[in-house]
This record gives structure tokens, sequence and C-alpha cells, in this order.
């Protein structure tokens, strides 16, 4: 329709104006934060620079995120804006809720719900029913999906669904790569994010997608109804024994920084049980201390501001130990602004020739 000078404008247009308007979108619940007084010095305080540091680490994920869509590694869908009725709404209703979850921070309650809210507790992992970040009814609502992926967009100033495709953009080559079909399991999909990146970029994987909140699983349901290659099941990413058949890829988004150590670690032993051999394990969260030492101060300052009670543990153990003490092989990690995405190879040594 237009031609591709225009349009790569255009996706640059689209990308620093997210980044504009969820920058944007922080101040007034900033505000509200101040009238409960929330706000406080960070401690240990960021570098001088480091406003021109984070400005220049988005540029470079931009252009980084073009040169992607050039080269077709993932679909231009994903960089569109969407509807700005629906974003504003939406927006109206994360401000009211900004007013809940400063009381709930406030007063340090964690473990609020809703009166109408019906959850089994008994089939939940302990660690799991809890208000994390502080936010209305953890992961346990219809009201909780529909906000979540805005939410933190506005925490992280419209960078996450751009560093998350950037991420992912080395693993959506391997799949293009592969002349088979590929079974993926994606773990705790939550609104479908990751899910969506993975259907609209690859034709030619059977995707099933699982999470504990059937709230998050009905919305991204709504989300991804157009595929047919997606299945979502309402399960824990602690037991895939449900499962009789394995997965050439297993792939998580964000998971295991809420999770405590020893569950963190049931997750690559699970996932390397269901894996086939030469399966591959995709690990996408929050970068961990050290990995970008300039940003240290942001990851400690992090669980003070938001119920994350496993986070500090998390950043001081590092991804790879768990990947090498699950034993898999041929791991690597790839940094962008606050995440990183590592990955690592199932090699059965009793197939090994
Ligand atoms: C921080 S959100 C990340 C969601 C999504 N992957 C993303 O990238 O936006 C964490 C998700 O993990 C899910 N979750 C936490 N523990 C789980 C478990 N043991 N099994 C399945 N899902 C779990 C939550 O319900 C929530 O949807």
């Amino acid at each position: 329709m237009f031609p591709l000078k225009n349009k790569i404008f255009l996706f640059k247009i689209f990308n620093y104006s997210r980044f504009f308007v969820y920058t944007l979108e922080g101040f007034p619940i900033i505000m509200v934060q101040k009238f409960f007084g929330l706000r406080r010095k960070p401690n240990p305080p960021p570098p001088k620079d480091h406003q021109e540091k984070l400005i220049k680490t988005i540029i470079n994920m931009i252009e980084e995120d073009i040169n992607n869509i050039q080269k077709n590694i993932y679909s231009e869908t994903l960089v569109l804006p969407e509807n700005p009725i629906i974003h504003w709404k939406r927006y109206i209703e994360i401000f009211k809720d900004s007013f809940h979850s400063s009381i709930r921070k406030k007063n340090n309650e964690y473990k609020t719900f809703s009166e109408d809210l019906k959850v089994d507790e008994k089939d939940l992992p302990k660690y799991y029913k809890r208000n994390f970040h502080f936010q209305t009814d953890g992961y346990l609502s219809d009201k909780s999906a529909q906000l979540y992926s805005h939410q933190t967009e506005i925490l992280f100033r419209g960078s996450l669904a751009l560093t998350r495709r950037v991420l992912l953009a080395p693993v959506l080559s391997y799949i293009k790569k592969q002349n088979r079909r590929l079974k993926i399991l994606e773990l705790a999909c939550g609104s479908g994010e990751s899910t969506e990146i993975l259907l609209s970029s690859c034709e030619n994987i059977e995707l099933t997608a699982i999470d504990l909140s059937s709230s998050y699983i009905k919305y991204a349901e709504k989300k991804t109804k157009n595929y047919s290659n997606i299945k979502y099941l309402n399960l824990d990413a602690l037991n895939l024994d449900h499962f009789e058949e394995n997965f050439d890829i297993i792939l998580s988004s964000y998971l295991i920084h809420e999770m405590p150590e020893k569950e963190r670690n049931l997750v690559f032993k699970s996932a390397y049980r269901k894996l086939n051999h030469l399966g591959l394990m995709v690990t996408i969260d929050s970068i961990q201390l050290g990995d970008v030492p300039d940003f240290d101060w942001a990851l400690l300052n992090f669980p003070k501001d938001f119920h994350e009670p496993f986070y500090m543990n998390y950043i001081k153990r590092p991804i790879l130990n768990f990947m090498e003490n699950n034993q898999f092989t041929n791991i690597e990690t790839n940094i962008r602004f606050l995440s990183k995405c590592v990955t690592g190879l199932k090699q059965d040594p009793n197939l090994e020739t």
C-alpha cells in the first residue's frame, strides 16, 4: 500500500509515539503515588547520565526493530497502534485502579482480593495467590487481565512489547529455518503478548499455551482468535505431566522472576523432561545483577516499590546456572534494555551418536 521508505518512517513514528504516550501516561499515576506519600528517592541512586543511557538504548532497539521488520522476521502488524478509544478507556480504568493499588501499597496489603472472586485455593501454588505488584486481584480476575499489559507498558515507558519482539527475533528466525512444523509450549502465557508474536510471525507451528489464570487465558484467547494453530490450557507450569507428547520448543516470558527459587528450578526441570532431543528452552525475563552494571540500581530498587517478594533472590541467581544444573547445553544469552533471553538446548545423552 505504502512505498517501503514511507512505511519504515511510519513504523518509527509508531514506536517513538508509544514511548512518549506511555511515559506521559505514567505522570498522573506518579501524582497519585505522591499523594499517598509513596514516592521515594531511589536507593541506590541511578548514575547521573541514566536518562541519556535509557534513551540511547530505546533508540537502538527501535532501529533493530525496523531492521527485523524489513527482514520479515516478524509481522509488521505488531507495530501498529491499537484503537485509541479502546486505549484511552482502558487508561481511565488504570488511573482509577492506581488509587486502589496505592492504598494496598501504603498498607502493605498483598493478599486482598475482590469479594466476588471465586478462586479454588487448593489448586494454586502457595506463592501465587497474592497481589503481585500490588495489582488488583493479582492474576485472578478478568479486570486484572484487561489492564495488565497496558499497566506494565506504562511502567516500562512503552518499551516492553518492543523488547519482547526484539528478544524473540533470533528464536523466530530459528523457527522459520526449520523445514518442519514445530510443536511449541508456552508456559505462563498471561494475556498472550509473546503468544501473539509467535502466531503472527510463524505459520509452521503448533502452539500450546498454558497459564494458571483462567481470566488471563480468556483474554489471550480473544486476542488471538483468528489463529487456528493455538490451544490454550489452564495448567500449572510446575507440572507438565498432563502432556503425553514432547515439544520442540518450550518458552516462558516474565514468569520465573515471580517464583521462589525452588519453583524456578522446577520449571527448568519439568521443561527438560518435556522437550524433544535437540529441543530448545527459551526464557525471557528481567536482567540480573551484573548483566548490565549501569542498570543494577534499577533492579535493586524494583522490589522496594512493587510487591515482588522473590525478585531480590531472582536477580542474584543467574538463569544460566538453573539451565546448567538441569543439563541444558549450548546456553546463550541475549540482552536488551532491562530484559534478556536465555536459550538452552536439550541434548539427550541417551540419543547422542
Ligand atoms: C508477569 S506475568 C507474564 C505473562 C506473559 N508471559 C507476558 O510475557 O506478559 C506472569 C504470568 O505467569 C502466570 N503464572 C505464574 N505462575 C504460574 C505457574 N506455576 N503456572 C502457570 N502460569 C503461572 C501468571 O498467571 C501470569 O499470567
